[in-house]
């Protein structure tokens, strides 16, 4: 089985070959940071113009690092959502007009669930049911992933995502953009006991995460403190949160064969290093996909391509392109996510 897989649904635009036996015949990535960086974070209309111009120029190539020609492949998989809806849009519509253009179906991949079937492909062994801690610039959820298609989410942040608050914090500190590996690289100067920082939700019954809080108290703190001092008090914060949370979540399951992280912050070192331990403490396998397959690219939504194509799930030609769109649309909103309660 052969799949293109393209992505653009934020700042990355990325097209990729995978096959059903887990090889990564090519995966190519443009990031927009330049562009960006000016404005401190992804301004979505300079994104979805740079996704029209860099988008199909990368598909060529990578069909050609590959050796494939798009007459090869046994289906187009496409981000339809959730994120930017100009980018996801280009991206989509690119999908639909490759698929129609030749004659093969068009998979249109949540992007969440790129993100939470990647650990499979990076890791052959990684059955089903696992509990994912998915974290994103634009999400934070704790998932229990039953099967291709079959999420069950037990948390999520009521503010904002970890990521999120990694970019926030480099902004306030003046790292740069974009901002997690920034912050990560001043921890590694600073001390983590240095300053004072609230763990927002920390020992709370649902395995929620909140990040505001922690976030205002960075804003407090800038200025009085070294930088690296608290970045690396707030890397810590976020890690003990993580955990905290984590724990919570494998109370509430049974039967997991591993405890698995994906999404951007899941480059993190503090944070694979921490959840690593709390695996081992459990005696659950740690799966972690390599940095670059954590961060947004297309080689996830191509391998989601290879797991929803196997499971018989395509998607027609006029399939909407969303700007939301929950991995587990039964979960319970959550009061503070926007929700009035
Ligand atoms: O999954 P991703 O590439 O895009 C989304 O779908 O959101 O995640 C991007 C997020 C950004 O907030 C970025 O700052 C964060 O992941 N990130 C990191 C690291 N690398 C990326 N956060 C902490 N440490 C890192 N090394
Ligand atoms: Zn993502």
């Amino acid at each position: 089985m052969l799949i293109l897989g393209l992505e653009s649904s934020c700042d990355e635009t990325a097209a990729a070959v995978v096959t059903g036996d887990r090889r990564v015949l090519s995966h190519r990535l443009a990031g927009q940071e330049a562009a960006h960086r000016p404005y401190g974070g992804v301004v979505p209309e300079i994104a979805a113009r740079a996704h029209v111009e860099v988008l199909a120029p990368l598909v060529e190539a990578a069909l050609a690092d590959a050796g494939v020609r798009l007459a090869d492949v046994d289906a187009v998989a496409a981000t339809a959502g959730p994120g930017l809806i100009g980018g996801v849009m280009v991206g989509l519509v690119t999908g639909k007009a490759l698929a129609h253009a030749a004659g093969k179906p068009l998979i249109a991949v949540n992007h969440l669930e790129g993100h939470a079937l990647s650990p499979r492909l990076s890791d052959p062994d990684l059955a089903f049911p696992y509990l994912l801690l998915l974290v994103s610039g634009g999400h934070c959820q704790l998932l229990l992933v039953e099967g291709v298609a079959r999420y069950r989410r037990l948390a999520t942040t009521i503010d904002d995502a970890a990521g999120e608050a990694f970019d926030k914090t480099a902004k306030l500190l003046g790292l740069g953009f974009p901002g997690g590996p920034a912050v990560e690289r001043a921890a590694l100067l600073g001390d983590a006991k240095a300053v004072s920082l609230p763990r927002p939700l920390m020992g709370s019954a649902e395995p929620h995460f909140s990040f505001a809080g922690l976030k205002s108290a960075v804003a407090r703190a800038a200025g009085h403190h070294a930088a690296e001092d608290i970045a690396a008090s707030f890397q810590q914060a976020v890690v003990d949160c993580l955990i905290d949370r984590t724990t919570r979540a494998l109370m509430r399951v049974e039967g997991v064969t591993a405890l698995v992280v994906a999404g951007g912050v899941a480059a993190n070192g503090a944070v694979r290093g921490a959840l690593e331990a709390l695996a081992a403490s459990r005696g659950l396998r740690f799966v972690a996909p390599p940095s670059w397959l954590c961060t947004d690219n297309a080689a996830m939504i191509a391998w989601a391509g290879v797991e929803r194509f196997a499971a018989g799930l395509t998607d027609p030609l006029d399939v909407a392109a969303r700007a939301r769109w929950p991995l587990d649309p039964g979960a319970e909103a959550v009061r503070g996510a926007g929700v009035k309660a």
